[in-house]
């Protein structure tokens, strides 16, 4: 009997792998794998939400109209030239599914964010990773990969999963470099918690360029990742393509009033700001106190990597930590076998974590002398 079969590009898919919430035990522990922040929702988001449910039976506002505002007043943008997304996962695929054909190559950068190559892959395009230097993106190497069948360039700036930016100088170096027919879209999913200041978002280059598209995200620093709100800036003729192909209902109504609550309680948000501006260096201090690398980070996660050697491995610190009760991120899938990603918790889950991650390499010493 044959089955039905899916194209083979689709077949060739590796999945997403979200991060982990729970240990190989089925134990409650600390997820600190999913770049999610540890303050959670604004309290007044959470009753914008909680009201909005009580018109559960009607469908939301297709065209977002209320939060497309509210981001265009908070940003100084243009409400007309954002699209809503269902997270900002949406506005990244729908990219790819209005500018990419099989015959297309879309780019990235060596150790990124995984959605890209599974956008790319779902219209058959060509997958064109690009090396990066010193886990930062490699602005000549991304320049020199492009040809004529580039169609997409997609960069995370600040990087997921390494925690490195670009500043703004190179952003326009390299946009000047692609030819115009080729998308630059810049992925600012961790914008608001970088502290460099020769670093720019990707709005101010979305405003003027033909072909710069930038996206945004509820999920990260506003805490409200279960609601999958997202966004995207660009030319009106990009945005215009994409409400074509976006579903109609595409972000719920609690969704859209969580996030304009969200967005009007500044306060919450500098208090999640200056909470990762105290813990992020104390992670990495605490950490490189230890022996270990740490990639240095504009976002609320470390890279955080492993000498692989005398059994202080990712693999095993990652084994060690779960059964501790603490579940970072192991990334083989990307390229980086040697290291594990960790999201700065609360202060408890911090603490928690650098002991148990002390204690796992006193283990490992420990056992290295009795052989
Ligand atoms: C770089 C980057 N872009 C986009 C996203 C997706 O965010 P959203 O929840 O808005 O789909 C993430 C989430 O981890 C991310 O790390």
């Amino acid at each position: 009997m044959s089955l039905p079969q899916p194209k083979p590009w689709i077949s060739a898919i590796a999945p997403y792998i979200p991060g982990k919430a729970t240990t190989p035990s089925g134990r409650p522990a600390a997820k600190l794998s999913a770049n999610e922040s540890p303050l959670g929702p604004s309290p007044k988001a959470v009753a914008a939400m909680q009201a909005a449910c009580l018109s559960a039976h009607r469908y939301p506002d297709g065209g977002a109209t209320v939060l497309r505002e509210a981001v265009a007043r908070h940003h100084g943008i243009e409400a007309e030239r954002i699209m809503c997304g269902t997270g900002s996962d949406e506005a990244l695929h729908l990219l790819a599914h209005a500018y990419c054909s099989a015959d297309d190559e879309v780019m990235f950068v060596r150790h990124g964010f995984m959605v890209y190559p599974i956008a790319a892959q779902r219209m058959g395009a060509t997958l064109v990773e690009v090396a990066d230097r010193d886990y930062t993106a490699d602005v000549d190497a991304l320049l020199a990969a492009v040809t004529p069948r580039t169609r997409i360039l997609y960069l995370a700036n600040p990087n997921n999963p390494t925690g490195t930016y670009l500043a703004e100088s190179e952003i326009n170096r390299l946009h000047a470099g692609l030819p115009s027919d080729v998308i630059l879209v810049l992925d600012a999913a961790y914008a608001e918690y970088v502290t460099a200041p020769d670093y720019e978002s990707g709005l101010k280059l979305a405003r003027t360029a033909p072909n710069v598209v930038t996206t945004r995200t509820f999920s990260k620093i506003y805490g409200l990742a279960a609601e999958r709100i997202g966004w995207c800036y660009g030319p009106a003729h990009i945005i215009e393509t994409l409400h074509k192909v976006r579903g109609p209902f595409n972000v719920t109504s609690a969704g859209l009033a969580g996030a304009v609550a969200a967005l009007e309680d500044q306060a919450w948000i500098e208090r999640a700001r200056a909470h990762n501006n105290q813990w992020l260096p104390w992670l990495q201090a605490e950490i490189e106190a230890l022996g270990l690398h740490v990639v240095p980070s504009q976002c609320n996660f470390l890279l955080i990597r492993f000498p692989e050697s005398d059994g202080i491995t990712a693999e095993a610190a990652n084994l060690a930590l779960q059964e501790a009760g603490y579940i970072l991120r192991w990334l083989p899938g990307q390229g980086l076998p040697d290291c594990l990603r960790l999201t700065v918790g609360t202060e408890e889950e911090n603490r928690g974590v650098i002991a148990a991650l002390a204690a796992f390499i006193r283990s490992a010493q420990a056992e290295r002398q009795a052989s």
